[in-house]
């Protein structure tokens, strides 16, 4: 794929970083863009905008692309039979009651590559990652732990070698409460505390339910092979666990030994735990492998920039299809 050809569904703080990074990143310039949607429509040209439309693209407000002269009111499926994209970029928001299944089920019938960061189809289907055909044409390093290889490793850096278990906090509005709890505050009081800082938002069940570690949960499982949809995830959220005392942090955890155990909830973190590192905005998750060796990793928790540049590290594998 020498200048592959990209349609971008969701321009928000992610979809507006990812085409913001491709006008200014030199090394990114060789791909088409075919156009950006939001949640009221898209702007697409199946010739490809030129570098000064896509610069207006960024002025236009939240919601309104399809008020631009490019503007069409289309859904994904006839976009891509329009403008035949090697790459499609999913940013739409993760939405777990009904996660956007539209790009996955029309693969098949296709030849793009899907590159997300939306956690919502793989969590509530992992059938999209283990034993499916097209597993290559869909990469998803973006989704989580942006900034840090946790894919790469438990995908082939270990190849060979079975990994038994993974460990992470991997959700830093829950950290935030929970280094609250154990400054004495209660659970409404650091909620609230959460929600006017802007680390919360108003009604957060994602993070406050622990939805959103249990979702990492069941992609990790699903990278190692193993079907745990979000709904069988073991969870509890923190107002159930609330207690002033401890090192405590929403913990996923992956074990795959003699059998399948995937959890999410808030958990004590004994002196000497690694995921002890899990401060402020930063992600940790260990990687335990059945020869014994246990892997740290630890790295920046996302945030729009990191996964557009982990999207873009994920069309590049794309363009490539080296793995
Ligand atoms: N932000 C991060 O740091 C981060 C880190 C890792 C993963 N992620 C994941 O990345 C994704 C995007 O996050 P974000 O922070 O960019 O969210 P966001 O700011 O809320 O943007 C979401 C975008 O998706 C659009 N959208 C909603 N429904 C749509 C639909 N049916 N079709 C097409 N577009 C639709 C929204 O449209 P409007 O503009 O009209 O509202 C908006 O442009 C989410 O799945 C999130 O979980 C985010």
């Amino acid at each position: 794929m020498d200048n592959p050809r990209i349609l971008l569904l969701g321009f928000g703080n992610v979809g507006r970083t990812l085409t913001r990074i491709l006008l200014e990143n030199t090394s990114a310039r060789n791909y088409i863009y075919l156009g950006a949607c939001d949640s009221k429509g898209c702007s697409y040209n199946p010739r490809g905008f030129r570098r000064e439309e896509i610069r207006e693209l960024l002025e236009v407000p939240r919601g309104g692309l399809v008020e631009t002269v490019y503007g069409a009111r289309e859904d994904p499926g006839r976009l891509i039979e329009e403008s035949y994209p090697n790459i499609v970029v999913d940013a739409r928001p993760s939405n777990y009651g009904e996660p956007h299944k539209d790009i996955y089920e029309l693969l098949n019938k296709g030849s793009y590559h899907i590159v997300t960061a939306n956690k919502a189809p793989l969590a509530r289907n992992p059938e999209l990652i283990v034993d499916n055909p097209l597993r290559n044409r869909l990469h998803y390093r973006a989704t989580f732990m942006a900034g840090t290889p946790l894919f790469d490793v438990i995908t082939y850096g270990l190849l060979g070698r079975p990994v038994v278990k993974v460990r992470g906090v991997f959700n830093t509005t829950t950290t935030f409460m929970l280094t609250l709890a154990s400054q004495g505050y209660s659970f409404d009081e650091a909620l609230g505390k959460a929600i006017s800082e802007g680390i919360a938002e108003p009604d957060p069940p994602l993070d406050v339910e622990c939805i959103d570690p249990a979702a990492k949960a069941s992609i990790i499982a699903a990278t190692l092979g193993y079907k745990v949809p979000l709904e069988r995830v073991n969870r509890r959220g923190l107002r159930d666990s609330w207690v002033n005392e401890g090192f405590i942090r929403c913990v996923s955890t992956v074990q795959v030994n003699k059998e399948v155990k995937v959890t999410a909830f808030p958990t004590i973190l004994e002196p000497g735990d690694p995921l002890r590192l899990a401060v402020g905005k930063r992600n940790v998750a260990t990687v335990d492998v059945s020869d014994g060796n246990s892997i740290l990793l630890s790295g920046s928790g996302g945030g729009p920039y990191q996964t557009a540049m982990t999207l873009l590290s994920d069309m590049e594998k794309a363009k490539s299809q080296l793995w």
